[in-house]
């Protein structure tokens, strides 16, 4: 006869508990000493093959110890990640993390907390933030609100839900199919590539998005916005959302948004502003008359991994209208049926605002973060960022090998290695070289380990990008970048010099 199988222990808790306890208590540990310790470490390295083919292992069968897989992590994983935690890294845009939103997740992770819905204190948490984000934003009192992976995600629920406004609700079961209207909406040039798939994704055609002219300051044009949109209507198209950009992405531009909510207010459009991680600005006595116009938006997408620096994943998106909002996602189920007692109560559910079920508790670790640092701190970290660029911008003036390409408006600062013109005429550069001695720079300085600068584009030139997030970057960073990235410059073009000097020697070399 086989075992019933309750008398089979199939649990995956320890049977030695003062030995998980003792390995637990050594991993955080380990993590302590890697922040604690971070400076030393370079910013990135590059990951060694055999450590790369180490990933490549077939599924396992059998059990190990996990001292020996944190062993691996230890060796094969924390020395070869990003680097984000780092204070010389200044890339894309990415949060530092900190040793209390660690702590925040472990919590999360022992408690295996599912957001989907149900009535629970997790869900209150997030309710919280929600509400904490609506009061920030000067949003009504029954604005509603939704933690997603990142900006991405949130500026995609947002297209859906103007879809909704425009469209009706039934679109959800006939899709576009029944509308004659061609849906079309505007944002800027300098806006981040995930409007555009938004609006693929959402069935209405990233074509169908108008990407307008930008001035000086990297902001929205106004004025080429409402021709555009006159000229659309008279084509027939139906305009319906326009997005602003609160910290773009290249340079850190804020659209005027006061201005965006006035077209948006006279065209009928969505009004959405994504503040992937310049909405939080608003955090910042300084900086929050800057984002004057954002408490007029429809909805609001932002991250509080990026400025906030809450370990990732924590993208949020803010909606006004909470109603529109739930009747783009709810989609009752037999197996999803609420009640006013029980566990099944406390309807709405994070899953009537978003298409996700099954949702972690990315809450914790951001009401952690901002219980434990308060929003002063927290906006002392922003304002410092920007300070630290500003002192960037400076010290590019005052280096004639440096020329810098945008404006900077707030913590963002993108600039380029110059070789005077009579080197690039000595060495017969041209503007292809220059941009790809740019890119080569921002290469060889990352494989440095000393600092981690990504790269752009600003006015068709190859530009070094350097984006300051991390709460730990303090101006001495600034100067090691600075100098890291003259010192790999001038060996560049030392290097295309020997290089000209050799092939102009085999030029005139007689040929045998
Ligand atoms: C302006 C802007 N929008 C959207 C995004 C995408 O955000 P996420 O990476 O969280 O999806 C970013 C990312 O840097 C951004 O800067």
């Amino acid at each position: 006869m086989p075992d019933s199988p309750n008398l089979l222990n199939n649990s995956l808790d320890p049977t030695d508990w003062s030995g998980t306890r003792q390995q637990g208590h050594a991993m955080l540990d380990d993590m302590f000493d890697y922040l604690e310790q971070i400076r030393q470490r370079p910013v990135w390295q590059p990951i060694p093959n055999d450590i790369r083919n180490r990933y490549r292992e077939p599924l396992p069968e059998n059990s190990t110890d996990i001292s020996l897989v944190h062993q691996r992590f230890m060796t094969e994983i924390l020395p070869y990640s990003v680097g984000n935690t780092h204070p010389g890294f200044m890339g894309w845009v990415h949060g530092g993390g900190s040793a209390v939103g660690m702590l925040a997740e472990m919590l999360a992770g022992g408690l295996n907390a599912n957001l989907g819905g149900r009535d629970q204190i997790p869900i209150e948490v997030e309710k919280q933030i929600v509400k904490w984000t609506s009061d920030l934003f000067e949003f009504p009192d029954k604005a509603s609100g939704l933690f997603v992976t990142g900006t991405s995600m949130a500026n995609l629920l947002s297209v859906l839900i103007a879809r909704t406004r425009q469209l009706g609700i039934s679109v959800r079961q006939s899709g576009l199919t029944n509308t004659s209207e061609q849906l079309v909406a505007y944002t800027s040039k300098e806006a981040h590539g995930c409007i555009a798939q938004a609006m693929d994704l959402a069935g209405l055609g990233s074509a169908n998005l108008r990407c307008i002219d930008t001035n000086e300051f990297h902001q929205i044009d106004i004025q080429h916005l409402k021709e555009t949109i006159k000229a659309d209507r008279k084509k027939g198209f139906t305009p319906f959302y326009l997005v602003g950009t609160a910290g773009t992405v290249n340079s850190g531009a804020i659209d005027n948004l006061s201005g965006l909510a006035d077209v948006a207010r006279e065209e009928k459009l969505w009004f959405h502003v994504d503040g992937a991680y310049g909405a939080l600005a608003k955090l910042s006595p300084s900086l929050s008359p800057r984002l004057n116009g954002i408490e007029q938006a429809d909805s609001i997408a932002f991250d509080f991994h990026k400025w906030l620096q809450v370990p990732y994943d924590a993208g949020f998106l803010l909606v006004r209208d909470s109603t529109l909002h739930q009747d783009t996602f709810a989609s009752p189920a037999a197996y999803l049926q609420r009640e006013t007692r029980g566990l099944a109560a406390g309807s709405p559910w994070p899953c009537d605002l978003g298409p996700d079920l099954s949702r972690g508790f990315k809450a914790l670790k951001t009401w952690f973060t901002l219980q434990v640092y308060g929003t002063k701190k927290l906006a002392s970290i922003i304002d410092n960022t920007c300070e630290l660029a500003r002192y960037l911008t400076h010290r590019i003036y005052a280096i004639p090998e440096l020329e810098l390409l945008a404006p900077v408006s707030l913590n963002i600062v993108c600039f380029r290695f110059l070789v005077s013109a009579k080197q690039c005429a000595d060495l017969k550069m041209t503007k292809e070289d220059i941009d790809k001695l740019n890119a080569d720079i921002v290469v060889d300085v990352q494989e440095s380990g000393i600092a981690a600068p990504s790269t752009t584009w600003i006015n068709g030139q190859q530009a070094i990008r350097v984006a300051i997030f991390n709460h730990r970057t303090v101006g001495d960073d600034i100067e090691k970048l600075l100098g890291v990235i003259l010192c790999k410059g001038r060996a560049r073009v030392a290097l295309i010099k020997r290089h000209r000097l050799k092939s102009n020697e085999l030029a005139i070399k007689p040929i045998v």
